[in-house]
């Protein structure tokens, strides 16, 4: 039933799981409850995720608690179909993707995925919720629920939401503290920066590197250029965005006036055509455009393509299109997100906390989804505490705890100076 790339992949998948299994230990101690107590029993899940070990991890455990589960790809670049093979003849999970797939196959998959009817949805970039609302609402009365993983999913949902279509809940799990602040910043920072080298080999230290984007994203992706040497700029559109990273020390102006001297340019904002026809007019040559954001329409691709007398692959990831007067501009990844394109994603250490939430999630969906409304809900705080507790915990790190006389004074109203 599965469509996946070959079956025989599968042992070369194992041990990339058992990797990353070794590296999430919440989840792995959620899988453990799940399998005692089940609470996924007989719930249908069609999840739309990357198709990473980190993800093999997360259906596992989603296994072990009951469920019945069918995955497709968020990405036709990011698909390993090693995982894909290992999930399908190991762990009894169907899956419909295949690494480079075309568009028409991409939409068959997630066709395919939702066929198995679901009780929840588990999306990243809403494109199945996104689906059930447009070609199949047929199906959405049997949903309990469903979970958002990225910023641009919750984007689209709330812009649902705020026009009263949502037909179910769904929660953002991308707005967790034990998510955003981890997976954005620091699993983005570093899993963009490298999948950049993984495609170019390009020396950091010394380039000119342009951040589109002071999100939680950009700011990791900022944060780690610099930490390798770069000279980092940013660009935004939010005043305050601006102003944070600036006092962060970033030179920050509009792309317009770094466009001639930029070796490197990012894109996260989860915006269209952040990098436009104009700019590409005004690049060095040899300049190297990488998106960091969801959807591949940061960088106007068709124009890019418009304005090349000359295309070529010149090594993997790398597309150089060559404009008419000669200039030389790269293309990673076909603008497609480049740490998952070029690179494998962010590592399990901060997936674990992503997909704890993930997991946690699902379990509160099938215990309350009856009692929600047709919103785009927080993750519980509770949810979000207990999971920075156990990553806390599996990291052998102690905190300190309040004195009752300091919680007291904490919620007192009455007690000053
Ligand atoms: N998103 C970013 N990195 C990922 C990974 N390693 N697995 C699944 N989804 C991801």
């Amino acid at each position: 039933m599965s469509h996946i790339k070959e079956e025989a992949l599968a042992s070369r998948g194992e041990g990339r799981i058992e990797w990353a299994y070794s590296m999430m230990p919440v989840v792995r101690g959620i899988g453990k409850r799940f399998s005692r107590e089940k609470p996924l029993k007989g719930v249908r899940i069609a999840a739309c995720l990357h198709v990473t070990s980190e993800t093999a991890n997360l259906m596992r455990a989603l296994k072990e608690g009951g469920a019945d589960i069918r995955l497709c790809a968020s990405n036709p670049l990011s698909t390993q179909d090693e995982v894909a093979a290992c999930l399908v003849r190991d762990c009894g999970i169907e899956v419909f993707a295949i690494w480079g797939e075309d568009r028409k196959t991409y939409y068959q998959h997630i066709q395919s995925t939702l066929e198995i009817n679901p009780h929840l949805t588990m999306d990243d970039g809403a494109d199945l919720i996104f689906t059930i609302h447009s070609e199949r609402s047929d199906l959405a009365s049997n949903v309990v629920g469903g979970t958002e993983e990225t910023t641009t999913g919750v984007m689209r949902l709330r812009s649902m939401a705020d026009e009263n279509v949502l037909r179910y809940p769904v929660i953002a799990v991308n707005d967790a503290a034990t998510k955003h602040l981890f997976d954005n910043r620091y699993g983005t920072g570093q899993s963009t920066i490298d999948g950049i080298l993984r495609a170019t080999n390009i020396l950091l230290a010394g380039s000119s590197f342009v951040v589109c984007g002071y999100g939680w994203c950009g700011r990791g992706i900022a944060m780690r250029a610099r930490g390798m040497g770069a000279k980092v700029v940013v660009c935004e559109v939010d005043p305050l965005r601006a102003l944070e990273a600036t006092m962060d020390g970033y030179p920050v102006m509009p792309l317009s006036e770094i466009l001639s001297q930029g070796d490197v340019f990012v894109t996260s904002t989860g915006d269209r055509w952040v990098i436009d026809r104009q700019h590409f007019e005004l690049m060095k040559d040899g300049a190297i455009l990488a998106n960091a954001g969801h959807f591949n329409v940061e960088i106007n691709l068709e124009g890019l393509e418009a304005l090349a007398a000359k295309k070529r692959k010149i090594r993997e990831n790398i597309e150089e299109y060559t404009l008419e007067d000669g200039r030389r501009i790269n293309l990673l990844g076909e603008g497609r997100l480049v740490n998952l394109a070029a690179a494998e994603g962010h590592p399990s250490m901060v997936m674990d906390m992503s997909f704890a939430n993930q997991a946690l999630s699902c379990e509160y969906l099938v215990r309350e989804g009856k009692t929600l409304e047709n919103k785009v809900y927080r993750v519980p705080q509770n949810i979000d505490q207990k999971i920075a507790e156990l990553k806390l915990r599996s990291m052998g790190i102690k905190i300190d705890k309040l004195t009752p006389e300091q919680r007291k004074y904490l919620s007192s109203w009455k007690m000053g100076t």
